[in-house]
């Protein structure tokens, strides 16, 4: 088998950047590991920025966010017992976020994908790149109990943090950055109304919780716990419990309901540099992690294959490498920018499990700072609906 662009993995960043080549006129090949059914129901990302999401629109596979999703123009950070509002529209020359859940995103390329007729391979094993140094790379895997061979001229990594695509890359071309921190995530998805209209990030003694939502009926809700935590260590009624002592305020509660999943998340940041190698383009989590706390990993993701497809594009129609050969630098830019903001939103919010008193003090000045100087909240919700290149 042959086509332009071979692209290993189906999360946002190989599924979009099938639609946006297709918008182009350019075929591409998706190889997923999993089953549709599990790529659509793996619980992630809630947060689009506006420009992530205009992008959704342009390429023809926003009608449902356009419908479903709720737009935001504010978040509450909350501290010492106090709730203070930052206005994102406000402060940003007139910007919001979609909430919108990263499960309705992929479902909604998939069925654009589908009803393209755009090769689409779910539960494809053993995949492995070929030759990717030359102009004719390979992708080789197993699919309904076959061995397949894909000739391409340029292969797409997007097959996240865990993916073959950046091992891949020989040793020594690739330098990698990182920072590990002593914190997870531990997430539930519960059926029952947001008990507040905009997302609360709470900074508390006890651990740092996080109120969202999926919908009018679904509340999505998070607190901080280890990143090895034992899930079973929290039953319902433990995880309801810390959440009202995290999030609660006089004269406020978090109303509760059935909780439908939940999981623990670490907590991590990753970069590798250069993004490409040869004829392979590594874009999302295969080349970089965020912690949660920024609402940054998709928006980025899918900056990268925006990045990709326009570059594709002008190769194909002018035979100019240009954009191809800047892919990595116009990425990482933005990349970095993102790495900073979630690094620096989780040093604010989260509390170390030895809390060192100094770095509380920090920590509360920061937060008082951020919500009395608008100077200091304009810099959060610029960074926050989405900054361009900086
Ligand atoms: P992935 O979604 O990881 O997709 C990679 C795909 O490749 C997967 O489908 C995988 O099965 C497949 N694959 C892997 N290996 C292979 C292989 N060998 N062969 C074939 N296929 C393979 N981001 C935000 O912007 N906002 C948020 O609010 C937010 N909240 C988050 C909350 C949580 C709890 C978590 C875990 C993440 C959150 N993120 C958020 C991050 C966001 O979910 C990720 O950044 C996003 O999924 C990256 O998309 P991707 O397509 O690059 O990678
Ligand atoms: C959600 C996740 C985040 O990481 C975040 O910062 C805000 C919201 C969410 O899943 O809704």
């Amino acid at each position: 088998m042959r086509t332009q662009v071979g692209i290993v993995g189906a999360g946002p960043a190989g599924l979009t950047l099938a639609v946006l080549l297709r918008r182009r006129g350019i075929e591409s090949v998706v190889l997923e590991a999993r089953s549709r059914e599990y790529v659509e129901h793996r619980i992630r990302a809630g947060v689009i920025e506006q420009g992530i999401a205009d992008l959704l629109v342009g390429a023809a596979v926003g009608q449902r966010m356009q419908r479903e999703g709720i737009v935001h123009h504010g978040i509450s950070l909350q501290f010492e017992g106090g709730r203070h509002r930052i206005p994102l529209t406000e402060l940003s020359g007139g910007k919001s976020i979609v909430i919108y859940g990263q499960t309705e995103v992929v479902k909604d390329l998939i069925r654009v994908r589908i009803d393209d007729d755009g090769p689409l391979l779910f539960e494809v094993d053993d995949v492995q790149l070929r030759d990717v140094e030359s102009e004719r790379p390979r992708l080789t895997y197993r699919h309904e109990g076959g061995s397949h061979e894909l000739e391409c001229d340029v292969i797409a990594g997007c097959d996240g943090f865990h993916g073959v695509c950046r091992p891949s890359i020989p040793e020594g071309v690739l330098s990698s950055f990182s920072r590990e921190y002593p914190y997870g995530w531990l997430g539930i998805l519960a059926a029952v109304a947001p008990s507040s209209d905009e997302l609360v990030y709470a900074h508390h003694e006890r651990g740092f919780a996080l109120l969202s939502l999926r919908s009018h009926e679904l509340s999505r809700l998070y607190v901080q716990c280890r990143p090895d935590e034992d899930i079973d260590a929290w039953p319902d009624e433990r995880i309801w419990e810390e959440l009202q002592i995290r999030l609660g305020l006089p004269g406020w509660t978090l109303a509760e309901g059935p909780v439908l999943e939940k999981g623990v998340t670490g907590m991590r940041s990753f970069v590798v540099e250069p993004m490409q190698y040869g004829r392979l383009y590594l874009a999302g989590d295969a080349a970089h992690i965020v912690p949660p706390t920024g609402a940054k990993g998709l928006n980025l993701a899918l900056h990268d294959v925006s990045v990709l497809a326009d570059a594709l594009a002008e190769w194909y129609r002018d035979g100019s490498t240009a954009l191809l050969d800047a892919y990595s630098a116009t990425c990482l830019r933005r990349v970095w920018r993102a790495e900073h903001f979630s690094w620096w939103m989780t040093s604010m919010l989260h509390t170390p499990e030895h809390a060192d008193l100094f770095d509380l003090k920090l920590q509360l000045s920061q937060l008082r700072y951020v919500t009395t100087s608008e100077a200091a909240a304009r810099s959060l919700a610029e960074n926050y609906v989405g900054l361009g290149v900086v």
